[in-house]
């Protein structure tokens, strides 16, 4: 039966657009914060999230709200994250509600994130409040932003809310179109208990912390609940609520959102998207789950001083305990010495990874080119999931090699199709849909997920000044004409900057790569050749000259590449970094330099 008094919902909306602050008026508004706590951006808790104005970890937030009608109202909001490497948080987020806000920024229009994140809320059926933000900019164009909502997305506009959420105009109107247009849950308050484990995190104080959705039943404190998916049993410790606060209550009905705590000490033993129940009356069927998220690029983490191999552990173990989603190995290299594996969810997860681990455990980092999950099937029918370039089979032995590829959507100001067309065209691309609304094109390309890695998402912004957005899935494996580039600073081998490229571009990045670590290898004082090879076959080569006797020559010199390496030195925030290799020392800068080649 339907469970009146409560509205559970999300809150999408491409980055920027204004959910944080709206979600705060909101809050605000509904009496769960007053003015002074109402810190900018409550739902943004870590120090890095607020940085770089991205919500990572989505947050819950249980409020009361006496409506026109004169009833009070229960409103659980769920926050989402915005970015595409996190649209597996975004899935789990809105499989606990039943409709979502999707805010617009009404000066910007819709983007490609608005587009991937309202599919997957329409996919499970939610209802949809679209809400026009940033009515009080000038640039704001409602009636445009409204006909790009009903021609992109395709859903109704007539009661959209337009909003500021610097102003709080239409906050009000925004609470009152929640309780007249989003459903409220439905469950059966006296049955069993089913309850969707939604999320889980490491907290200080209290331990694994999980977010539950209660579907039927009730979960209360020291009830002996079981995970279906692993029969483990638990007494459950604690239950709450964030308000946005963590308050204790004794227990969660039917339809509402809240916290347990039950004594787990490690993540890895609560699995999102998981049915709890009461293990003494377990229900027939498990709710469904939901599909769990996938390292999808990997790259090799080393520390550039051998000593601090243990912190870099710890260091790791750490931020694993609140992001189930990254995974790390041990790794050794001939060259780089002890370090890790690590598989990330996407390119701007693996610089949020290694900027904590720089940042909160002051470790100087090392990292090896970023690539993806090929598939290698041998001679022999065995199919090997290659992570690591340098432990690509002997090439004799393989049959054939596939490749991750994806479907990209990337929405634009039509002005820019052209450049973007060929971008995507020499990235090996197929276009395979092209549509637009007003001057506004929506374009869908498959794409092989290697090429797009590195630089896609930079170069389509800076190609466009920022107006083109672009998200991403992945759709399927195919083979690929893929071979392993090389390369040798000083005849020896640098396996940390190999590299799995498509045989056509091997000869021009095998160029690039070794013209770049011509520019960023300091000189030594003897000669080294710097080499592109692709198993014995050297297909590119330069040379670092050995120092000159006359040092002058050097200093006045004031060529392009001096003036590289000043603009590089200004990067490197006073840490020296380098790594010895034989008797070459190769700066990290060398490495990041190799990453950006496109
Ligand atoms: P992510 O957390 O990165 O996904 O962004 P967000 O969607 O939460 O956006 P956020 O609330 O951080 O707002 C982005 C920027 O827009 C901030 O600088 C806000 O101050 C500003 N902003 C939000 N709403 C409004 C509005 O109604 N009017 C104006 N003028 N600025 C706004």
């Amino acid at each position: 039966s339907k469970i009146d008094h409560i509205r559970n919902f999300a809150i999408i909306a491409h980055i920027d657009h204004g959910k944080s602050t709206i979600a705060d008026r909101i809050i605000h508004s509904c009496g769960g914060l007053t003015e002074r706590e109402m810190k900018a951006q409550v739902l943004d808790s870590m120090d890095i999230e607020r940085e770089r104005g991205i919500t990572i970890k989505a947050q819950t937030v249980k409020l009361n709200y006496k409506a026109k009608d004169g009833k009070k109202y229960i409103l659980n909001i769920i926050d989402t994250p915005g970015h595409v490497d996190f649209s597996y948080e975004v899935s789990r987020s809105l499989y606990a509600c039943e409709g979502s806000i999707l805010i617009v920024d009404s000066t910007q229009g819709v983007e490609a994130q608005t587009l991937a994140n309202v599919y997957q809320a329409l996919d499970i059926n939610h209802e949809i409040v679209p809400v026009l933000n940033k009515v009080d900019l000038p640039a704001s164009d409602l009636e445009k932003t409204k006909k790009q909502i009903e021609d992109v997305i395709g859903i109704d506009t007539e009661n959209a809310i337009p909003c500021s959420g610097k102003t709080g105009e239409g906050i009000e109107d925004i609470l009152e179109q929640i309780i007249v247009s989003l459903p409220s849950p439905e469950g059966e308050k006296d049955a069993n208990l089913r309850c969707l484990l939604v999320d889980s995190w490491y907290d200080t104080y209290l331990g694994v912390v999980i977010l539950v959705r209660v579907i039927d039943g009730k979960i209360s404190k020291n009830m002996k609940i079981k995970m279906m998916s692993t029969n483990q049993e638990y007494i459950v410790e604690k239950v709450g609520v964030f308000t946005p606060k963590a308050n204790d209550i004794n227990e969660l009905n039917a339809g509402e959102i809240g916290f347990i705590t039950t004594g787990i000490k490690v993540l890895s033993e609560t699995k999102v998207g998981d049915t709890i129940c009461d293990a003494s009356k377990p229900p027939e069927e498990a709710l469904p789950g939901f599909k769990p998220s996938k390292p999808v690029v990997f790259c090799g983490l080393f520390p550039v001083d051998s000593s601090e191999y243990q912190k870099l552990k710890d260091g790791l173990g750490k931020l694993q305990l609140n992001d189930a989603s990254f995974s790390y190995e041990a790794e050794s290299s001939s060259a780089l010495g002890l370090g890790f594996r690590c598989g990330f969810l996407g390119l701007l997860h693996l610089e949020i990874i290694t900027e904590r681990l720089e940042r909160e455990f002051d470790i100087n980092l090392l990292t090896t080119t970023p690539g993806v999950v090929y598939k290698v099937h041998m001679n022999k029918g065995e199919v090997i999931e290659l992570q690591n370039p340098s432990s690509l089979p002997e090439p004799t032995l393989i049959n054939y090699i596939e490749e991750p590829w994806i479907k990209a959507t990337i929405i634009t100001p039509d002005e820019y199709l052209g450049p973007i067309i060929k971008v995507c065209q020499d990235k090996r691309g197929v276009q395979t849909n092209l549509s637009y609304s007003g001057n506004r094109a929506v374009l869908s390309y498959e794409i092989p997920l290697n090429e797009v890695v590195f630089d896609f998402n930079d170069r389509l912004k800076s190609m466009t000044s920022g107006y083109a957005s672009f998200d991403y899935e992945i759709i399927d494996h195919r083979e690929g004409e893929l071979v392993k580039l090389g390369i040798l600073v000083n005849a020896e081998p640098v396996d940390a900057l190999s590299m799995m490229v498509h045989k056509d571009f091997a000869q021009i990045v095998g160029r690039e790569v070794c013209e770049k670590l011509r520019d960023l290898i300091p000189r030594h004082n003897f000669m080294i050749p710097v080499q592109a090879a692709i198993g014995g076959k050297i297909i590119a080569r330069e040379t670092i000259k050995g120092f000159k006797k006359d040092v002058l020559t050097k200093i006045h010199g004031g060529g392009a590449r001096d003036r590289k390496r000043k603009l590089l030195d200004k990067q490197k925030k006073g840490k020296a970094r380098g790594k010895q290799f034989g008797k070459v020392e190769i700066p990290q800068e060398a490495f990041i330099g190799v990453l950006k080649i496109n």
